[in-house]
């Protein structure tokens, strides 16, 4: 078992006890639905995580970039999607995966699949990534004609195969509580499922595929979709504790920070920790940003709240703790703290160098 002192620098700590409940949880909900759970690995990049998921019975992940599906391939996933639209300028990498795994991309222009086509030798299943409010990336979900124009397309060649319709209701994060998660699912969902309708009356062998934490947590029952892609879940964060994805106790990952100067005078204790470790997301707590949430302890899961104490500010290197005046009598220089951050995912990367999982 990992101490205090064995801890350096500032490292990401995981509890893996955590972990597995967090996916239990989920892979229940996905088996009383029969849906089929493709957890996103690029909130956590860490093979020694995949490893639960797979004790857990999952063997079909979705990444972010070409670099991730290479590296959990190297560690035996043999079913991966990359679910951005596809970088075409890497086809022969694509290729060379899709040799070793069972690779899905996805694409929402013709440019996409016409390239695709045109590259000798690389046979794939495709999916077309579709917009329904978020507003980042996909064909608008009521632009039908050229969804369907681009299903035919992708049907038409022996290359490609046509596997389904793929969203990311991104805009869930806007909310500010699980009923606002709910609405926020249930109009986006709308708008898919009427694309699918569109499409229903030619292609009865298509799936389809969405899956942001905040929707899969809050939702008691998965229903109109075949497949759910979450990731957040596995570690949650400060945000989704704010947004109403899940409590404190679920959270499964914080950042360990070495104290390295004390101000009782401004209330302020600042440690070895800022926007290379965090990133410098922040959001609105009672009516100040916060970037990070202090813990009482970073080693003892579940993690407890330090009331009034959060991360004021971020530089690149150092992080600024508002710590209230009965607290701040408590630390020493040199102490380990633990932070929750805003946003895991960026923590994780940041830190994939420095993760301890316990
Ligand atoms: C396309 C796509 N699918 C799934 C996910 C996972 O969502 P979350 O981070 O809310 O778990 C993301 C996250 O950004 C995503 O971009």
């Amino acid at each position: 078992m990992i101490s205090k002192n064995d801890i350096i620098g500032t490292s990401l700590i995981v509890s893996a006890q955590q972990v597995e409940r967090n996916i239990s949880k989920l892979l229940n909900k996905a088996k009383v639905s029969q849906v089929q759970l493709r957890p996103h690995f690029k909130t956590h990049q860490n093979l020694q995580v995949g490893q639960i998921f797979r004790a857990q019975g999952i063997r079909e992940i979705t990444v972010s970039s070409i670099e991730m599906a290479q590296q959990f391939a190297a560690d035996g996933w043999e079913d991966i999607t990359i679910a951005i639209p596809v970088n075409i300028r890497a086809l022969s990498s694509l290729k060379e995966l899709s040799e070793k795994t069972q690779l899905t991309l996805v694409v929402e222009h013709q440019d996409a699949i016409d390239a695709i086509q045109a590259f000798d030798g690389l046979d794939i299943d495709l999916m077309i990534k579709v917009d329904c409010g978020y507003g980042r990336t996909g064909v608008d979900a009521k632009n039908t004609d050229y969804i369907l124009s681009l299903a035919d397309s992708i049907s038409q060649s022996a290359q490609t195969k046509f596997k389904g319709l793929l969203a990311h209701f991104g805009n869930t994060y806007n909310a500010t509580s699980s009923y606002e998660i709910k609405e926020i699912f249930n109009s986006s969902m709308q708008s898919l499922l009427n694309a699918k309708a569109v499409l229903d009356s030619k292609y009865n062998d298509f799936i389809i595929s969405i899956g942001d934490t905040p929707s899969m947590s809050v939702l008691e029952k998965w229903e109109g979709f075949d497949e759910a892609r979450p990731g957040n879940f596995v570690y949650y964060d400060w945000m989704q504790c704010q947004i109403g994805s899940c409590q404190i106790d679920q959270v499964s990952a914080v950042v360990a920070c070495p104290v390295i100067a004390i101000y009782p005078e401004r209330n302020e204790v600042v440690v070895h920790g800022g926007g290379v470790h965090f990133s410098k997301e922040s959001i609105q707590v009672d009516d100040r940003p916060c970037y990070g949430q202090l813990v009482k302890d970073p080693l003892a899961f579940p993690l407890e709240k330090v009331e009034g104490c959060y991360m004021k500010k971020l530089s690149q290197e150092h992080g600024t703790l508002h710590v209230s005046d009965e607290i701040i009598q408590k630390f020493s220089i040199g102490d380990l703290i633990g932070v929750i951050p805003i946003h895991s995912c960026l923590s994780a990367n940041l830190l994939q160098n420095n993760t301890f999982v316990i």
